[in-house]
């Protein structure tokens, strides 16, 4: 059922695979901005055989405020437009863009404007978020005005349609909730905006284009802080399908900026998650409206399982296609290969737009940059790549692809390197479906593995390579950590995952603020050591993304981890450690049966002067240039396999 066609409304899609709105080029919009990475990113998922493309929001009017968003200008946006559609239906995808206004949540200052937040009601809880002002009749007016203008600039400039966003909180969410609508005026009817709204787009656009509706299937509000829940939701959708003007309806979850954790889960989230409450709002909306599923429908074999029960007419496999744009056509055999998994980072995607960043994938380092990637190359080399991690093994891969005969060889018997760190770090070990794709592809392309293999002199002159790619990684740095007397033992990350019964009490020093320190923290509590971390930094896991991070924290909260932010380790003596934290002053003597140094390696590159006296060219990647993340690694080992 998966890519057999489907109609929405007039228009005909190829498949029922869908790419949902997701922020990747925020810059898009800005005035004066040509665009063209945008386009380029869109246009790869269309090659790669997407059935339909949903465009990241645009800002609908100047009142929608949130940093790194901006506010368009319609003769600089008609061209753009033009081209991305263009650019789409040249491989037969269709493209609506998704509208949104953020009502109330964000930020004020995010403008140089200064204006306030617009909202129904003047306090938005449960958001937290500032105060906003009470828009007046005229105001919303002019918004519904802005709906229907913004819908009509998109059409006309050659797309298929629109979508309302009615999810995630934001304004026309914030419309029809409790929680954030307490007007006692006639716009404090339930349906009355996003009615208005609805009508007013149909009647700018005519009968023609798709006009669909995104909206949350749950918006984790309990009733009595004004939430209203699947059922509360599943009325409104049953409403909305009862009007008759819509063409499909795309579920999502949550009702602020904090439950993207959930509705844009990371590995901790099981895959299909959500589709219980799709076929729920499907069961509610019935043949009225097309629903599509969302929520980490990971693979094809459950795409197609939510198909057949009827859960859903369509899946959102937005991740699926930016971890690997050609999902579709490796689906029906016109691509090479096996499909790379989305294996739930979030670290390229959605935690970088979080951070108003453009984005990548984790694993996939072509993301972001579909201009740029290289062909084939001029003349086939002989290429040895040392080290088997994320960067030399996508190193290898993508010097194979090149047309190069590659050579790998891994001290370990085992390739992933660092990666394999997470192996023991319950729901992260999804992160290895990065290495398997990897080595399955290294097969494929015929390079030669060679496992529990030294690199040294006598292979350089063996192979004769004509450039060696160093990708050696880091050796573990304990040393980073002041052991004072060295009454208590200090241990590096690997050899803290690597006791195999934990016990006592660790204090776990975060100097890095990373994935990989809170990860092992979470394993040694859950295998029953009692974790203090402490970091000087003014939060632990500082620079975990914004989704993963929420998750992370709360884990640790609940294994019972004590969290010590602003804290130094000041000094080890007779056992005890010293700690002191920065803002208050306090200084604090414990016993501690090991400390776990959470600092940075040291690369590892022993071969270069080896390499450097032979006649190869030596390329460097991933933690032997500077012991970073893996995302780091891969991006680093395609650069250096490019380069050759
Ligand atoms: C980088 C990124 C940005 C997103 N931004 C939006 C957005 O602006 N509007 C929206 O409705 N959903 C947004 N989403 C949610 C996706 O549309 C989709 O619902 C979500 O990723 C779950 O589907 P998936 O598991 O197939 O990726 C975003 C997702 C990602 C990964
Ligand atoms: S960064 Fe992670 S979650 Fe995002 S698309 Fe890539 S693999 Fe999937």
């Amino acid at each position: 059922m998966l890519l057999s066609p489907l109609r929405l409304g007039s228009v005909e899609l190829r498949n029922r695979v869908v790419s949902t709105a997701h922020g990747a080029f925020l810059d898009f919009y800005r005035p004066g901005e040509p665009g063209d990475p945008y386009i380029a990113y869109q246009e790869r998922r269309a090659r790669g055989g997407c059935g339909l493309i949903v465009l990241q929001p645009v800002h609908v009017h100047r009142s929608s405020q949130a940093g790194g968003h901006y506010v368009y200008d319609a003769d600089d946006l008609r061209p753009k437009l033009r081209r991305m559609a263009d650019a789409l239906h040249a491989h037969g995808t269709p493209v609506l863009i998704q509208l949104m206004h953020f009502g109330g949540e964000f930020r004020s200052d995010a403008r140089a404007g200064l204006e306030p937040l617009w909202g129904f009601s003047p306090a938005l809880s449960p958001t937290g978020a500032e105060a906003v002002h009470a828009m007046t009749g005229a105001e919303i007016e002019e918004l519904i005005e802005a709906f229907a203008r913004t819908a009509a600039l998109a059409v006309e400039s050659g797309l298929d349609g629109v979508e309302l966003h009615a999810a995630h909180g934001y304004l026309l969410h914030q419309s029809f909730s409790p929680w954030a609508n307490r007007r006692k005026d006639e716009w404090g009817e339930r349906h009355r905006f996003v009615d208005a709204v609805v009508e007013c787009v149909r009647t700018a656009v005519g009968d023609d284009p798709v006009v669909g509706i995104r909206m949350s299937a749950d918006d984790f509000v309990p009733s009595e802080r004004g939430g209203l829940g699947p059922e509360g939701l599943r009325e409104v959708a049953a409403h909305l399908a009862g009007g008759g003007r819509l063409d499909y309806l795309s579920q999502s979850a949550g009702s602020r900026a904090a439950h993207y954790a959930r509705a844009i889960g990371s590995y901790r989230h099981p895959p299909g998650e959500w589709l219980e409450l799709a076929a729920a709002l499907k069961l509610t909306v019935g043949e009225a409206l097309p629903v599509i599923a969302a929520g980490r429908i990971t693979t094809p074999a459950l795409a197609e399982r939510a198909l057949e029960q009827g859960a859903c007419d369509l899946v959102a496999m937005t991740r699926a296609q930016i971890a690997d744009p050609d999902l579709v056509r490796k689906l029906d055999g016109a691509a090479p290969g096996r499909i790379r998994p989305c294996v739930g980072a979030n670290q390229g995607c959605v935690d970088r737009m979080v951070g108003g960043l453009p984005i990548t994938c984790f694993h996939n380092p072509d993301v972001g940059r579909e201009g740029e990637t290289a062909g084939h190359a001029p003349a086939a080399r002989r290429v040895l790549v040392v080290g088997g991690g994320p960067a030399g093994m996508k190193a290898a891969e993508t010097a194979a692809a090149r047309g190069h005969r590659v050579t790998l060889v891994e001290r370990a018997d085992a390739l992933g390197g660092r990666l394999r760190l997470v192996e023991r770090c319950g729901p992260a070990r999804e992160l290895l479906g990065s290495i398997a794709w990897l080595e399955d592809e290294l097969r494929r392309l015929g390079v030669e593995v060679r496992l529990g293999h030294e690199a040294n002199h006598e292979l350089l002159a063996a192979l004769r390579p004509d450039t060696v790619v160093l990708a050696t990684g880091a050796r573990p740095n304990p040393d980073a950590v002041d052991p004072g007397d060295a009454s208590i033992p200090v241990v590096s990350l690997e050899a803290a995952l690597g006791t195999e019964r934990p016990g006592g009490a660790a204090l776990v020093v975060d100097l890095v603020g990373s994935e990989e320190v809170a990860l092992t923290a979470e394993r040694l509590a859950e295998a029953g050591e009692r974790v203090t971390v402490a970091t000087p930094r003014p939060v632990v896991g500082e620079h975990i993304g914004f989704t993963r991070s929420v998750e992370q924290l709360r884990r640790l909260y609940r294994l019972g981890c004590a969290l010590e932010p602003s804290t130094v380790l000041t000094g080890v003596e007779a056992g005890e450690a010293t700690t002191l934290q920065v803002h208050s002053g306090a200084r604090e003597r414990r016993r501690f049966d090991r400390i776990v140094a959470g600092s940075p390696g040291l690369p590892e590159l022993g071969m270069l002067e080896a390499v450097e006296q032979s006649e190869a060219r030596a390329l460097v990647a991933g933690d032997a240039v500077a012991p970073r993340t893996a995302l780091h690694a891969f991006r680093e080992g395609a650069d250096a396999g490019a380069a050759v």
